[in-house]
């Protein structure tokens, strides 16, 4: 352990699986302080008792991240591990529903924008009074402390064939991105976005039957093909390869870093 998070108290949503779960073993590893959130129990219950066994500090609570009071239970939860403080918010949950645009229904419509973009809109403003406030407190003695929030975009946030509804949604979370990297910089509060590509999770894995997200077994062959003829040498990108650019952007290694969206798709043509 560098100790990069050292003492930091860190919410990160969608803790339980991929991308997330990476975060956060990472996080743990760099000395934050960690709170959890997931909507399926059981993987955020595994998440938390591996951290615990490997000498981290972790809470966990089930949260849906499409419900502010649930939403505004966990940010103060998550504040109580830090004195009404926090410090670090990645807002990690989210969700395809993939569909062609002429087949597309409202509500898978409606679905996939509110967990990724309202989901990620209802955790920042939920956050506000744990990290805009302290920040005011603090600036009365004229030092604030940096603080940080990291959301989570995709290289189809440029549009993508079957994501209408996905596209949209981490289009979105750029402009919410860049929006409260301007708000709450006065308040040393940084804001990025990460855009991975391809990343090898439960989101990505070929589509089973009766499942809502996944991609079809030519896709993933395609995209395979292409990493291996146009990107990094690399099978393919894996969540620690995104919770390491998130370590970036929570540690202070990028204090004077904000409102922007670095993309993680190991050199891919046709992410990147
Ligand atoms: N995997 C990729 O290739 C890829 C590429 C670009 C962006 N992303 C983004 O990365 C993030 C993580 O995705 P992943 O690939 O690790 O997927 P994943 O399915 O492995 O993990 C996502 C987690 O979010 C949780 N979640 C879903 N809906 C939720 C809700 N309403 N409230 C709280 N938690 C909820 C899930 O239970 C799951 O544990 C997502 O925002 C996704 O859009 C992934």
């Amino acid at each position: 352990m560098s100790g990069l998070l050292k003492d930091k108290v860190a919410v990160i949503t969608g803790a339980g699986r991929g991308i997330g779960q990476a975060t956060a073993f990472l996080f743990a590893k760099e000395g934050a302080k960690l709170f959890l959130c997931d909507l399926d129990k059981k993987p955020l219950d595994e998440t938390v008792s591996k951290i615990k066994s490997a000498g981290g500090i972790a809470e966990g609570i089930v949260c849906d991240v499409t419900k502010k009071e649930d939403c505004k239970k966990a940010m103060k939860a998550g504040a109580d591990l830090g004195n009404g403080s926090i410090d670090i918010l990645t807002n990690i949950a989210g969700i395809t529903r993939d569909k062609i645009l002429h087949t597309m229904s409202l509500e898978d419509w409606n679905f996939t924008l509110n967990v990724n973009l309202t989901g990620t809109f209802l955790c920042i403003q939920s956050a506000a009074p744990y990290m805009r406030d302290p920040a005011k407190e603090e600036s009365k003695s004229g030092k604030i402390k940096t603080r940080s929030i990291i959301n989570i975009s995709s290289t189809s946030a440029r549009g993508n064939i079957g994501q209408v509804n996905y596209a949209s949604s981490k289009a979105g979370i750029i402009g919410l991105t860049k929006t409260v990297a301007k708000e709450w910089a006065r308040f040393n509060i940084t804001c990025n976005a990460i855009a991975p590509g391809v990343i090898e999770t439960r989101l990505t894995q070929v589509r089973k039957e009766g499942e809502d997200f996944g991609i079809p077994e030519e896709q993933k062959q395609m995209i395979k093909m292409l990493q291996k003829q146009t990107g990094l040498a690399r099978e393919l990108g894996q969540p620690e390869d995104v919770a390491k650019v998130a370590l970036f952007f929570a540690s202070d290694l990028s204090a004077y870093v904000t409102g922007q969206v670095l993309t993680v798709a190991g050199g891919m043509i046709g992410t990147i």
